[in-house]
């Protein structure tokens, strides 16, 4: 079975491909910008992403949306994660949290597939907590400052598609694609 994605970003579409091929289920790239409604639920900007987005691309096709959510910055960055990495970045986000001793953070994905007539979403999250300093070479993003079981994502390599939020919203998606074919 073959299913595309759309993403400008090749890190996301690196993790899905892999985890996809564990459940026998080959990803198409479609690579992609497009525009994200800031605010709301990160089920309402992968819905009104998808819903725009299939104006222009072929369906059915899928994408995701992802977000830290810091317990003690009240859910900061949440849905406005792409924004507070491109401005102040894993640097600004550690300051942010100089002297604080809840560490707890989430991070979720929110997966909206097209399939012509309408949009399903499927919710992964994962808890974890803010590293104390950036750690470790793989990954992308927030990866170097969000520790699972001590060990922050940019730690574990392929390891982190084991416990990631992407994995868990995929595990969700993949298993109801393959149910519905
Ligand atoms: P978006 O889903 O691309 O809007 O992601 C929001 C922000 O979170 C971006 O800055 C991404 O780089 C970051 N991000 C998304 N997924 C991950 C991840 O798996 N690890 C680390 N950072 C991520």
């Amino acid at each position: 079975m073959k299913v595309r994605f759309v993403t400008s970003n090749r890190s996301k579409f690196e993790e899905v491909r892999k985890i996809g091929d564990s459940y026998g289920i080959e990803v198409g790239w479609v690579e992609k910008e497009y525009m994200e409604p800031q605010g709301g639920e990160l089920e309402d900007v992968a819905r009104i992403s998808a819903e725009i987005l299939a104006n222009e691309v072929e369906t059915p096709f899928f994408i995701e949306d992802s977000g830290l959510f810091i317990h003690a910055l009240k859910g900061f960055p949440g849905v406005y994660s792409s924004y507070v990495f491109k401005t102040i970045g894993n640097e600004g986000i550690l300051r942010l949290m100089e002297g604080i001793k809840n560490r707890d953070a989430s991070f979720v994905c929110v997966i909206a597939y097209h399939d012509g007539e309408s949009i399903r979403t499927f919710r992964g999250e994962v808890k974890g907590k803010i590293a104390g300093e950036m750690r470790g070479g793989y990954g992308f993003g927030y990866d170097p400052i969000f520790e699972v079981d001590g060990r922050t994502f940019a730690e574990m390599g392929d390891e982190k598609n084991e416990v990631s939020h992407r994995r868990r919203a995929l595990e969700k998606f993949f298993s109801w694609l393959a149910k519905s074919f």
